[in-house]
């Protein structure tokens, strides 16, 4: 089962065999099937082949589509669930409106090829050898399988074959799409462009697009704007899936700010290389996003015989606002995503060194940090950067994972017998596919890195990007990660990448197919950690790229948490934590408390505060707790008990943002509600009081109307007027009001149900 979830996958050999397998069941002529039906709201696939329209359903959400007059796959509907009874009539195009708009870029097409005079968005262009760049792709055959519908097109001509792949969570309606490109013309050809599929939204002018942004140390700025006439196109050029964008999506008809109101259609693109998402509104005012692998500098030689498999794109709906949609992804990321899944472990808390002692590790100052941090309930310690080859600063030793004989001359066993003697797993810090030039591995193999022959190879961070595409680096980095894993009781790696690619040249690529790299860098990236994963499995990894760099739903599925940002000031990370939890979840979302002043900017906040922010995620240590007076021991001992408390509620839970630090708001609060709906868990964040305001009433949501709860604050006080117990009406109607007032100042409270 090695790399079996592995996307982007090339299959060489016999492609006839998947197609044996397949029942051709539109040749066939078989009217309506349904799967994996059970009571409720259940996952169907209905077909009917008298008008050649297929329904996907699933939770509160249907998704359907049809063959056209022309065999083209149309999208229908996507949007709240039908009722059952609810046929739609086949597909027709749509008509051309003049000659310059011809039906086919008129019509919603599912999955479309370059040709024919296509001018919008293509899912796919391919180059053939003989020059030809044509393609036009009509629908062939179809199967609905247990999980899946898997549609099959072909080129009109050629012996080009594309299959779509759909996969309906019955739990959240999420809808995976994802199409394999198999060539059979007998010769290779290039793919010059290829999309998972597109989403075409109801026709609309009304709408608004929010999407993510950030930079290092700035990650996962929620920007929203209207849809225009015209195309904005998300994206990363940068190898990995970057800051600067997030492949994330959400288009909403809402014109209020209310989180929990108005329709959305939202997604997220599971590929952790170079990727683009495009929101077009057409011109007949169709609005499209069509995503995949970035086209920009794409190239990927696709041999006779061989398949690509693109990305995984995820897409949802949601009548209950953009609140709602992250609710839905949340649970989607746990409960099919995550490595796990249905039910990944919660996080533990954890201690991390890097900001205590950046590389300036050795035995004995770990140690003493382990057992200060033991002393406040951490479960995990973890070793940063620093413990490794020549390394001690970032100008070399990356590449050299051998254990540094001068910071621990016993190897790291003493220091790992230690840690579990304290209670707790040992964790390990790694950059595997990087390399400094100072370092023994480059100087035995420059080779091994991107370049482009003869010219200048630039170094960010000191630092040249591993080829991981070639074998022999595969073979290398995977090697050295078992054999550490094998020797050492590690239950958890932070897997870091510090740079973007720059030069992306193979120049020792097979065929000359250098492009290609763009795809198996990523695809081996995948296939080292499943197989780590399946030889290790009691090793837990997080992604991490200089903070946010490398957090999507490809990563996701062979990591179990994820490093947001390495901006840990607790009031900037409000923000960041808020725009992170639009698209993934608190469960994945590691949170540290670090020190005051704060190394970002300089700002000072009581312990209390920054506990706070960072229990609203997956709770961790970064302190210098050489630096901790008794105090705070007491009070880290005391949120980090309480924590675990709430950490089923924060991790699990339905999140609420019910007010967003967003567009400079002093405050910010969220709640969380735990599955069973009996506990509920909420933090408030004041910036900073003006003119005797009080902080605004807090009105709860999620709760059960008729069911009694009892209020408890944590942190912070709240009015004196508060009842102990009251209905989830009262919470949610009435509200709460916290006593705030001062310069970051936080309160939280827990709601108990009591009937
Ligand atoms: C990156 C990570 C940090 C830390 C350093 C170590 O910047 O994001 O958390 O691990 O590398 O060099």
């Amino acid at each position: 089962m090695r790399n079996c979830h592995v996307v982007m996958t090339r299959l060489v050999g016999s492609a006839t065999r998947l197609l044996a397998g397949l029942i051709l069941a539109g040749a066939l002529g078989l009217s309506s099937s349904t799967f994996g039906q059970s009571a409720g709201q259940a996952q169907m696939i209905h077909y009917d082949a008298a008008t050649k329209v297929f329904r996907l359903d699933g939770a509160d959400v249907s998704y359907v589509l049809g063959i056209n007059e022309q065999s083209e796959v149309q999208t229908l509907y996507w949007g709240k669930r039908l009722a059952d009874s609810d046929t739609l009539p086949a597909a027709i195009s749509s008509p051309a409106i003049s000659s310059f708009d011809m039906a086919l870029n008129t019509t919603p097409h599912e999955f479309v090829g370059w040709g024919g005079g296509l001018y919008v968005e293509p899912d796919l262009k391919v180059s053939f050898p003989d020059g030809n760049r044509d393609l036009i792709l009509k629908y062939v055959s179809h199967q609905i399988h247990n999980d899946g519908l898997a549609i099959t097109m072909k080129d009109q001509l050629r012996d080009v074959y594309v299959t779509l792949d759909y996969r309906m969570d019955k739990e959240t309606g999420i809808l995976r799409r994802s199409a394999v490109i198999e060539n059979r013309t007998g010769d290779p050809f290039t793919i010059e462009q290829v999309a998972s599929g597109t989403w075409n939204l109801p026709r609309g002018t009304d709408y608004r697009l929010r999407y993510l942004t950030g930079r290092w140390a700035g990650e996962w700025n929620v920007q929203e704007q209207p849809v225009h006439p015209g195309k904005v196109v998300l994206e990363s050029r940068r190898g990995t899936t970057g800051a600067q964008n997030n492949p994330w999506f959400a288009i909403d008809d809402n014109r209020s700010n209310d989180q929990d109101q108005g329709n959305v259609w939202f997604g997220a693109l599971g590929w952790s290389g170079s990727w683009q998402i495009s929101v077009e509104q057409d011109q007949v005012q169709q609005v499209r996003v069509t995503g995949g692998p970035n086209a920009f500098d794409f190239a990927y030689r696709l041999g006779n015989g061989e398949k690509l498999e693109t990305p995984a794109f995820y897409g949802g709906f949601s009548d209950h606002g953009v609140g709602d949609a992250s609710r839905l992804l949340h649970r989607f990321e746990v409960g099919s995503i995550l490595p796990g899944h249905p039910s990944p472990r919660l996080r533990p808390v954890l201690y991390n060194s890097w900001e205590a002692t950046t590389f300036d590790v050795n035995e004995a100052g770990q140690m003493a940090l382990a057992e200060k941090a033991a002393s406040i309930g951490v479960e995990r310690f973890v070793m940063d950067d620093g413990w490794f080859g020549g390394r001690k600063n970032d100008h070399a030793g990356l590449g050299d994972w051998y254990v540094n004989p001068k910071k621990f001359p016993n190897g790291l066993k003493p220091f790992i017998d230690k840690v579990h003697s304290l209670g707790m797993e040992f964790g390990l810090w790694v950059e595997p596919e990087m390399v400094n030039p100072d370092s023994d591995l480059y100087r035995e193999h420059p080779d091994w890195v991107l370049n482009f022959p003869g010219r200048p190879r630039t170094e960010a961070r000191n630092q040249l990007v591993l080829n991981l595409a070639r074998p022999d680096v595969r073979a290398y980095v995977f090697g050295f990660l078992d054999k550490l894993l094998t020797e050492n009781d590690i239950a958890f790696l932070k897997w870091d990448y510090n740079r973007n690619w720059s030069e992306p040249g193979w120049p020792a690529a097979p065929n000359g197919a250098q492009q290609n790299v763009y795809v198996d860098f990523t695809r081996n990236f995948y296939s080292i950690l499943a197989e780590l994963r399946q030889k290790h499995p009691q090793v837990e990894i997080e992604s991490c790229s200089g903070g946010g760099s490398r957090v999507d739903l490809g990563v996701m599925q062979y990591t179990d948490e994820v490093w947001p940002s390495d901006n840990t000031d607790a009031f900037d990370r409000i923000l960041i934590q808020n725009g992170f939890t639009y698209a993934y979840s608190p469960a994945v979302m590691m949170a540290w408390v670090t020190d005051s002043p704060n190394w970002v900017n300089q700002r000072s906040a009581s312990l209390e505060y920054r506990f706070l922010v960072a229990m609203q995620g997956s709770l961790g240590i970064g302190a210098d707790l050489n630096k901790w007076t008794a105090d705070d021991f007491d009070k880290a001992k005391q949120m980090v008990a309480e924590y675990k408390t709430i950490r089923e509620t924060v991790q699990r839970g339905q999140l609420y943002r019910l007010i967003t630090p967003e567009h400079d708001s002093p405050y910010s609060v969220t709640e969380s509600v735990s599955p069973d709906g009996k506990k509920a868990v909420a933090f408030a964040f004041l910036h900073s009081s003006k003119e005797l305001y009080p902080y605004p009433r807090i009105q709860l949501r999620g709760l059960d109307r008729g069911a009694r709860y009892e209020i408890s604050a944590f942190a912070g006080k709240l009015a004196p007027a508060t009842p102990k117990t009251a209905s989830g009406a009262f919470w949610m109607q009435h509200g709460i009001d916290v006593l705030l007032r001062g310069d970051f100042q936080a309160a939280a409270f827990t709601l108990t149900r009591v009937d």
